[in-house]
């Protein structure tokens, strides 16, 4: 078996290696290098969920990249790299990613080499392109392949239909990259309210392995359907924006955390947060996204400790019910106060 050392951007003979043989060989000689290293390289003491398809456990904490890892290469970018290592130290494996998030993958790529980190992380990512014509899967094929260069993979752990866009053709792809090893599972993702009907849908048809959806404390529809067709059917469940892209936070920034916080480990509002949104039975992972080291710090700090019971649950929604905003949250605009200079933004 080919063996690649854990510091990879020292090693261009890889990128060679792969523009050299090409996709379709890599992903026949080099996938059981990134077999399951998630969770093998993850502590022994922080909360791990197994994806119901393989009974492959992850960490319950990932991270989001959207805005927040789109910088250009030559921007200031350091905080970046500060971010995944403590990420990672952790105790952090899955990253949510997408070509369509602008220099998201690059970022990904350079830094998780540069920490030696590559192969541990559990990758999920996304795509919507097919081809020209239903059945051509060219613009398909070369975004998976564009995304394993900025990745620096030869496996793409989760892939995902961005938004359920050409959704039944772009499904079709992915069972058929499963089949040929260029990817270990896949799924479907959306985070607006009025997709959840057809995202159920998919979801009841039991084939996916993944769904990528909304939920937190505040949104909690996702509770009436898909979550429950998703611990029927065996699908893991990534959960976007826990945080409401900041709006939680805009909404307790003068609010002390309640005393009974402390019961279920929390030492701040993000780990109340994402400690509710984890302690739901069908969520295998949370993704939240930061641009903050310190706030990476309080997100991962929610893998450990206990969770919140039923009981505990319902309570901290109604404590949240009696912050003042919180009912309004969703005529706020999203991420108060913040400015993204990436490619997206652009
Ligand atoms: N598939 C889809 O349809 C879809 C849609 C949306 C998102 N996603 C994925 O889900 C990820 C998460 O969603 P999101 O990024 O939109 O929103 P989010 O994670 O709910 O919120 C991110 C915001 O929360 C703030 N934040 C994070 N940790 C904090 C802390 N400890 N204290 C204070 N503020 C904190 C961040 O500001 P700071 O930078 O100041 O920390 C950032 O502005 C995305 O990055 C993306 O990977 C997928």
């Amino acid at each position: 078996m080919v063996d690649l050392p854990q510091n990879e951007p020292a090693n261009p003979s890889r990128r060679r290696l792969l523009q050299a043989t090409g996709l379709a060989v890599g992903a026949l000689t080099l996938p059981s290098l990134f077999q399951s290293a998630a969770a093998q390289a993850a502590p022994s003491n922080i909360i791990l969920r197994a994806i119901p398809k393989s009974g492959e456990k992850i960490p319950a904490i990932g991270l989001g990249t959207f805005l927040t890892f789109d910088i250009k290469p030559g921007q200031p970018r350091d905080h970046l790299r500060e971010i995944l290592k403590r990420f990672y130290e952790g105790g952090g494996r899955v990253i949510d990613t997408s070509p369509l998030y602008g220099m998201s993958e690059v970022s990904v790529g350079d830094f998780a080499t540069s920490l030696g980190i590559t192969r541990d992380l559990f990758i999920t990512n996304k795509t919507w392109a097919t081809g020209q014509w239903l059945g051509d899967d060219s613009q398909a094929l070369s975004q998976l392949q564009q995304s394993m260069e900025r990745l620096w993979r030869d496996k793409i752990d989760v892939m995902q239909c961005h938004s359920l866009v050409n959704v039944p053709v772009i499904v079709k792809i992915f069972k058929e990259w499963k089949k040929e090893g260029r990817i270990r599972y896949f799924g479907v993702t959306h985070h607006e309210l009025p997709y959840f009907g057809p995202l159920t849908q998919w979801v009841e048809k039991g084939e996916l392995d993944f769904v990528q959806v909304h939920y937190s404390i505040h949104t909690r529809l996702a509770e009436e359907r898909i979550l429950p067709a998703a611990l029927d059917k065996g699908v893991a469940v990534l959960v976007n924006m826990p945080f409401e892209k900041a709006r939680l936070f805009k909404i307790v920034e003068n609010q002390p955390l309640p005393g009974f916080a402390k019961e279920i480990g929390c030492k701040n509002w993000a780990q109340f947060f994402l400690k509710w949104v984890i302690s739901h039975p069908a969520i295998t992972a949370a993704i939240p996204a930061t641009t903050n080291p310190d706030h990476q710090s309080e997100n991962i700090g929610a893998l450990r400790g206990p969770l919140p019971d039923q009981a505990m649950r319902t309570r901290m929604v109604k404590h949240m019910e009696t912050i003042p905003g919180f009912d309004k949250l969703a005529e706020m605009p999203p991420y108060p106060g913040k400015t993204f200079v990436g490619v997206v933004k652009r």
